[in-house]
C-alpha cells in the first residue's frame, strides 16, 4: 500500500474575514458574556449543544475557540459594524492529511432570516478550499431543523443522505440527521 506522504501544514494565524456587512473575526474572551446570552436562545441551545453549565464553562468555550494552534479547527465570531455578536461559524474537525473537515454554525435570533449563515458559510468554505487545501467540507443538521437545511443548499452543498438517530442534540433525543457535502470543485453558490 502507498504510503501518505505529505506531512500535515502547520496551523493557520486567526484572521478576520469580511463578508458584506458583517465580519468574521477570531473569538475573544471579551466575547463570553455574549456568547452566554445567544446559548440562551431555545433554538441554539437545542439544535448546537446544550448550554454552557457555568460562565467558567463558556469562558474556556470562547478560549479553546480562540486559539486556532491546535491546526483543527478555524472559529470566528459574526459581528456586525459595532462588534455586536451576531453569529458564530467554525471549520472544525480539520484533517489536513484527509484534507477534510466540518462546518457549524448558530446565528442569533434577532440577526435571522437576512442570509448571514449561508453568505458565512459560503465565504469560510472558499477559505478552507484555498488556504488549509481542503477538498470536503460536510455540514450535518438535525432533519427537523428546516432553517439549517436551507442554509446548506444556499452554500452550495448537496445532501448525500440520511443517518438515522445519529446525534443526540441538546433537548437529549438522538435525532436523524441529512449530511450535506461541499467539495473544492463543486460549483459556487450564485
Ligand atoms: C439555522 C440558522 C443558523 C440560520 O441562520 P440565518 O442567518 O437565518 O440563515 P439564512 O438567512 O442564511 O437562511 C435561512 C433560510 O432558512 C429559511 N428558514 C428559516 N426558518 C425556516 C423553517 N422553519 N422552515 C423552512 N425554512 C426556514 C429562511 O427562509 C432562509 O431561506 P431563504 O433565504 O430561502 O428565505 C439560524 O436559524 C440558527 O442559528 N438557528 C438555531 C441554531 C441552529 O440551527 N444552528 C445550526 C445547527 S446545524
Amino acid at each position: 500500500m502507498e504510503e501518505l506522504s505529505a506531512p500535515p501544514s502547520p496551523p493557520v494565524e486567526p484572521f478576520e474575514l469580511p463578508v458584506d456587512d458583517v465580519l468574521l473575526r477570531p473569538w475573544r474572551i471579551a466575547d463570553a458574556d455574549a456568547f452566554w446570552l445567544a446559548q440562551r436562545d431555545p433554538e441554539i441551545a437545542r439544535w448546537n449543544g446544550s448550554p454552557a453549565a457555568s460562565r467558567e464553562d463558556v469562558v474556556a468555550i470562547v478560549a479553546r475557540r480562540a486559539n486556532w494552534s491546535t491546526g483543527d479547527h478555524a472559529s470566528w465570531a459574526i459581528v456586525d459594524a459595532e462588534d455586536a455578536l451576531l453569529g458564530s461559524l467554525s471549520i472544525h474537525r480539520i484533517d489536513l492529511l484527509e484534507r477534510d473537515a466540518e462546518v457549524g454554525y448558530w446565528v442569533v435570533p434577532a440577526a435571522r432570516g437576512c442570509g448571514i449563515a449561508a453568505r458565512a458559510v459560503d465565504a469560510a468554505c472558499r477559505w478552507a478550499f484555498e488556504v488549509p487545501d481542503l477538498e470536503r467540507i460536510e455540514l450535518f443538521h438535525a432533519v427537523e431543523n428546516r432553517a439549517s437545511a436551507r442554509v446548506a443548499e444556499k452554500a452550495g452543498f448537496t445532501q448525500e443522505g440520511r443517518l438515522r438517530r445519529s446525534h443526540r442534540y441538546g433537548d437529549g433525543q438522538r435525532h436523524d440527521e441529512l449530511l450535506w457535502a461541499r467539495l473544492s470543485d463543486d460549483p459556487p453558490p450564485r
